[in-house]
């Protein structure tokens, strides 16, 4: 297949890229690397050394023979030289990874908050737009998130995508599958949510092909392709922004920085080993819905952890201590989170746990690039509201860090 990779330089799309490159597909990234351009504005940089994209493109050349296109372009702005680039390229698939991802960074500022609708929800309407426009047949893939279903506790497995539904109507109960109700946690969640909306009016209104995937907490950083070469090697944001939550214990536990936990640590999440994730986007290009048919929503994650089990289990195996901070998001304290993913599992997922892979993350990646970590970009200080700004702790390491418990 020939398959165009938007958001290819990013933490999940970089080893997508080599995973589908190496099963022989073509494979064309397309990002404006607007995320490098964060790092700069952020001042931190990914733990991990990473070469430009060109660097890396030439390198898997040499490892493997196999040719990655590059094409610097901006999908959110630059709609008349997409559309071209697709009747140009015609690509049987394209994964849509170009999104602004992080929450903490949405939530920054109010032009943070402009930034990633913008950016995020003309991606995507641009996108489906051009499908229409040039008439290419595309099997379109999203990157969607777990987080737009909120993290309520009401007791019931989160199902894929749609809910079964009961309507009085005057002719009695009628049956329904409505899309699952979406409440998100923030602006980022708010433009997955809105995402979904796009993407049922345009497969319903044009028959387009699509696919979206709810995607958990990505954790870890090697992949069998990432490992082939130092300079292939992926992405790990540690930052208090783009770090996600487990990746953020393990680099805190390798540089001896308490585990920062926030609020009671009672919030369940679920998560996905990076390996998985690419696999899963490649068993989902696998199976594509038909012209007509409604959107294809999967859970992909593998498993659900409460955020201060996974501090104490990293604990215990580091001999790091936690540290309990003020909750920077507005958000429950505690949580349920219960989500079926059996449609991945019946295509022959196996899945990588938490169990089995975690010291050679901490041992592999974070212990070795620990001397590039700024620690004082490990805190995590973007507030939700301002009341919260007011309440945060924007120095951990300093007094309040030092009685841990
Ligand atoms: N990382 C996770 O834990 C996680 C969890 C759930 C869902 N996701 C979703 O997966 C996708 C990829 O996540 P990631 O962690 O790889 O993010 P990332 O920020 O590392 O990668 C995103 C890439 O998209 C590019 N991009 C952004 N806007 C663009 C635009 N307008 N035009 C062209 N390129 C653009 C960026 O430069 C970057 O290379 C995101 O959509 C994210 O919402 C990620």
């Amino acid at each position: 297949m020939r398959i165009a990779v938007l958001g290819g330089d990013g933490f999940v799309g970089w080893p997508t890229c080599l995973h589908l490159s190496d099963l022989g597909h073509e494979v064309h990234i397309i990002d404006n690397l607007s995320r490098r351009w964060i790092d700069a504005e952020l001042g931190v940089q990914s733990l991990t050394p990473m070469d430009s994209i060109q660097e890396r493109c030439r390198i898997w050349m040499e490892v493997t023979g196999r040719k990655l296109h590059f094409h610097l372009l901006n999908v959110a702005t630059e709609y008349e030289r997409f559309r071209g680039w697709l009747t140009e390229h015609q690509p049987d698939a394209i994964i849509h990874f170009a999104e602004q991802r992080a929450a903490p960074y949405s939530m920054k500022t109010d032009r943070h908050k402009v930034y990633t609708v913008n950016n995020n929800v003309s991606a995507t309407h641009n996108v489906l737009a051009a499908l229409v426009e040039t008439g290419i047949d595309a099997h379109l893939v999203h990157l969607g998130t777990m987080g737009v279903y909120g993290y309520s506790s009401i007791g019931a497995p989160i199902p894929e995508g749609y809910l079964d539904v009961e309507i009085d109507t005057p002719n009695g109960k009628k049956e329904q599958q409505i899309l699952y109700p979406t409440r998100p946690g923030s602006v980022y969640h708010m433009t997955k949510s809105l995402d979904q909306i796009l993407f049922q009016f345009y497969a319903q209104n044009d028959g387009l092909r699509i696919t979206d995937l709810h995607q958990g907490i990505v954790w870890g950083t090697h992949t069998d392709q990432t490992k082939r070469h130092v300079q292939l090697i992926n992405r790990f944001d540690y930052d208090g922004d783009y770090g996600t939550v487990l990746n953020r214990f393990l680099i805190q536990a390798a540089i001896d920085y308490p585990l920062t936990v926030h609020g009671t640590g009672g919030q369940t999440r679920a998560f996905i080993h990076i390996r998985d994730s690419v696999r899963c986007i490649e068993l989902a290009l696998g199976d594509a819905p038909k012209a007509g048919e409604r959107v294809r929503i999967f859970n992909q994650m593998t498993e659900t952890h409460r955020v201060r089990d996974l501090a104490q289990m990293i604990a215990a195996q580091t001999g790091a201590e936690v540290a309990f901070l003020p909750n920077p998001r507005k958000e429950a304290d505690e949580n349920e989170l219960i989500v079926k993913n059996d449609q991945f599992l019946a295509l022959g997922l196996e899945p990588t746990t938490l169990a089995e892979g975690l010291l050679d993350e901490i041992v592999d990646v974070a212990k070795k690039y620990a001397h590039r970590i700024d620690r004082k970009r490990v805190p995590a200080v973007s507030a939700w509201t301002r009341d919260i700004a007011a309440r945060i702790e924007t120095d951990p390491e300093g007094k309040r860090l030092r009685s841990v418990s």
